[in-house]
């Protein structure tokens, strides 16, 4: 009987009392196995990324350091990303479909670190110089079949330099069928298909833009390609899509503010769900914490957030950060 007189049948703090109560009833878990770390390649020299504290585009002698290190951290995967120089950009990606420094650095983790799953960006972007995912016509529409064939012919590529998933992350209808089809012809049948099945039209993703030095000209977006902040179905269909057009995983991006859809991708594919903690997440974490204004915890916090949510793989800047804690 408490002093007070007060009864209560049921408290939940019991389940609370002692650390190895809690670690044993916790209802997600993160291990470093669950983490994609992205990492910039770059052709030149390494560099910082000024909204991207701790983020380096790597040169291929410095990628070589970070993937070793990755895979003694036990991470699961690396999504790596082109850093194209400007003088190799042009209306046409062109660079984009013979081999070169970026097909080199799949190579090099295929050869170097097998035990990691790489995760390639299939994506026009970094090599067109208006910073358009797709090819262009004169009245500034963002052609959607011609630029399917292109991004068939950079996964094959990819697939061809040891890459385990292709992942476009360009948002163009019919692209995952393609895809395939294009692999399974070219003798790939056992390169996976990760598609970034519903990405936002996000302002999030500024620091990645800044990063590659990819800048759409002023005025123009990615909204017709990409999904609308509003839209929770269409994710849905987007998702659906992708699932019968024969994606091995499906993605959300960006994750933190878009938990609602991870949940329900989660609940209705029975496909690895991931989730994408984009750079505009990263910097806004990671700046309050550099300037002391949040505890550090608050990492751990947004990824078992996107675990609860749904995740079942992350892929988030601080990977190699939070797998040297777990
Ligand atoms: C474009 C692409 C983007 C990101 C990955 N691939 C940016 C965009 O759509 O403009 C963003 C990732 C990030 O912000 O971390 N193909």
């Amino acid at each position: 009987m408490s002093s007070n007189n007060f009864y209560l049948y049921r408290r939940p703090r019991i389940n609370r009392k002692k650390k190895r109560l809690r670690e044993s009833i916790a209802e997600t878990s993160l291990r470093p196995e669950d983490l994609v770390q992205p990492l910039f390649v770059s052709s030149t020299e390494s560099s910082d990324i000024k909204s991207l504290p701790g983020q380096k585009r790597l040169n291929l002698k410095d990628l070589k350091l970070k993937l070793l290190e990755l895979k003694d951290l036990g991470v699961g995967g690396v999504a790596l990303f082109p850093v194209v120089p400007d003088s190799d950009k042009n209306e046409t990606a062109s660079k984009a479909l013979s081999p070169h420094f970026y097909t080199e650095a799949l190579q090099l983790a295929h050869e170097i670190t097998p035990e990691l799953v790489s995760y390639s960006d299939v994506a026009l972007d970094p090599y067109t110089s208006h910073g358009q995912d797709g090819l262009v016509d004169k009245s500034g529409h963002v052609l959607n079949d011609e630029t399917v064939d292109i991004l068939s012919q950079m996964a094959v590529l990819h697939a061809q330099s040891g890459v385990d998933f292709v992942a476009p992350s360009d948002m163009m209808d019919g692209r995952v069928i393609h895809i395939k089809m294009a692999l399974d012809e070219a003798g790939f049948n056992q390169t996976g298909l990760m598609s970034y099945a519903a990405k936002y039209a996000s302002s999030l993703y500024g620091p990645f833009r800044e990063a590659l030095g990819s800048t759409l000209a002023k005025g123009s977006d990615k909204k017709t390609y990409q999904m609308d902040p509003r839209n929770r179905k269409e994710a849905l269909l987007e998702a659906q899509l992708d699932f019968e057009e024969g994606a091995d995983a499906l993605m959300v991006k960006p994750a933190g503010f878009y938990q609602d859809v991870i949940r329900d991708l989660e609940n209705n594919f029975h496909l690895p769900i991931h989730a994408y903690q984009v750079s505009g997440e990263y910097s806004m974490i990671k700046k309050a914490v550099l300037s002391q204004d949040l505890d550090s915890q608050v990492i751990l916090e947004s990824l078992y957030s996107l675990k609860r949510a749904g995740a079942r793989i992350i892929w988030t800047y601080f990977a190699a950060e939070i797998a040297s804690q777990l």
